[in-house]
């Protein structure tokens, strides 16, 4: 695909509608808007524009449509596949300005925000009337709600939540060409033709570019109990998992560290936690509406994890504790990063082929000769694997660990799961996205992305090339 060069011509029209300092051209002032929280990667754009209406957005993608010029969109940044990177060069369109909560419906349940708004503010305003907007994936304080619709971002609640798949009623989206559309209704059902709305949730910036946001929320539970099980082997926590669902309960959190993860956690925050007590570990919230409904929960999970050669419980008997666990677990992603270059995988199955999966991971790394740090979201069998490069050779790194992936994944599907749970396609993980579709489903994709965007200009190459 040809893409036309961004030159004075194309800035003088910009400069037509959008204030001075929301052009950005500085190489210095780009430059944060070249990278993401993927590995090291950095693509500079030719130009950053932060819009703040969506007039402003239309005209923009109106313009780049007509001329060729790539247009990338971008929340915070904290995205793991590399999705916001103007591989392409181009714009970068940041949303930093539509940061704005335009509503919290306590009659209905529902909210209408902007996209740049930060999830964990968002959860904290909700939650001053009593409601409750789950989906928190680990970067909540920093993460924006725009760039969670974009990749049905997840998080610890999933397990007994969904993830933000599960809470977008309708979007307000100007598509590639400009032109502004409402995706749905704001209502709690609609069978009212193709999903357009579901489509654009997971569509990772390619489809079109999210303006508005209308959120479902839930009343809050305000009682929690959570609880920390040391094993002696990452076999017997993964087997665990499904049996505490087996038993009736659905933990508002079940995840899994190993003890390399939460050693590098306590480290890097001198947090004070015996790490030897055991090899993995699962951290396990239950939620409820009153106190009352937490001591049988927990009674269950006890047992359980007694029938499954639990070595250690620890309960967090106060909020400093529940924060200190936390923190441990919600740290191991950014703490990886720092020790070592590093490989992100996502991995998901069925959480009864969990155990499979961990002993095909310990398989691999054995054979291939690398290190990795395993956690996750237990609940949801979506097991991140780290890969550490140490000391590994360019050529094992590039050439031989390619392979390893490959075969990874290939395990995923036939557990009966795929190639990223939650961290999306976007840059890293697209030389592998054959191991789940045939060239049907890219025919079909392509097929959907040409009918959104002609010229091909919103996000390109990102899941699959042209
Ligand atoms: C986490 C991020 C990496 O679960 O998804 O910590
Ligand atoms: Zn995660």
């Amino acid at each position: 695909m040809e893409y036309k060069t961004i030159e004075d011509a194309d800035l003088a029209y910009f400069k037509t509608f959008l204030f001075e300092n929301n052009i950005v051209t500085e190489a210095s002032l780009k430059a944060p808007y070249g990278k993401d929280h993927t590995e090291d990667f950095f693509f500079e754009p030719t130009l950053v524009l932060i819009p703040q209406t969506t007039e402003e957005i239309s005209k923009i993608m109106a313009y780049c449509h007509e001329h060729h010029i790539p247009v990338v969109p971008r929340g915070a940044g904290t995205g793991l596949s590399g999705g916001c990177l103007p591989i392409k060069k181009g714009i970068v369109l940041s949303l930093e300005k539509f940061n704005k909560i335009l509503n919290i419906d306590t009659v209905n349940f529902q909210a209408i925000v902007e996209p740049g708004v930060i999830n964990e503010h968002f959860q904290n305003e909700v939650q001053l009337s009593n409601l409750f907007y789950p989906p928190d994936p680990a970067s909540k304080g920093s993460c924006t709600l725009g760039g969670n619709v974009a990749h049905s971002s997840g998080g610890p609640r999933c397990v007994k939540y969904g993830t933000t798949r599960d809470y977008v009623l309708n979007l307000e989206v100007v598509l590639p060409t400009g032109e502004i559309i409402q995706t749905g209704a704001n209502v709690l059902k609609n069978s009212t033709g193709y999903n357009l709305t579901q489509l654009m949730v997971g569509s990772e910036g390619t489809l079109g570019i999210i303006t508005k946001i209308t959120l479902k929320l839930l009343p809050f539970p305000p009682y929690n109990t959570l609880l920390l099980a040391a094993f002696d082997s990452a076999l017997d926590a993964c087997q665990c998992v499904p049996a505490i669902l087996n038993a009736g309960i659905i933990p508002s959190a079940l995840e899994f560290m190993d003890k390399r993860g939460v050693e590098l956690s306590i480290n890097a925050h001198q947090i004070s936690f015996d790490s030897n007590q055991g090899n993995a570990y699962l951290l396990i919230e239950v939620d409820a509406f009153s106190d009352d409904q937490l001591m049988p929960q927990c009674e269950k999970i006890y047992e359980v994890l007694e029938n499954h050669r639990v070595k250690n419980i620890l309960l967090a008997e106060d909020a400093a504790t529940k924060e200190k666990f936390w923190k441990i677990r919600r740290s191991i992603g950014e703490v990886v990063k720092k020790l070592s270059t590093y490989k992100e995988e996502d991995t998901v199955v069925t959480r009864g082929n969990l155990p499979q999966l961990y002993d095909y991971i310990s398989y691999l790394s054995k054979t291939y000769g690398f290190d990795c740090i395993c956690y996750g979201h237990a609940g949801d069998g979506n097991l991140h694997v780290n890969i550490l490069k140490l000391n590994m050779t360019e050529e094992q790194w590039e050439i031989e660990l390619p392979k390893a992936i490959r075969l990874l994944f290939e395990k995923c599907k036939e557990l009966g799961g795929t190639i990223s749970g939650e961290h999306g396609i976007g840059m890293v993980q697209k030389p592998f996205l054959d191991v789940v579709f045939q060239p049907i489903q890219f025919e079909l994709m392509r097929g959907i992305k040409r009918t959104f965007d002609p010229h091909y200009i919103l996000n390109p190459d990102k899941i699959f090339n042209a």
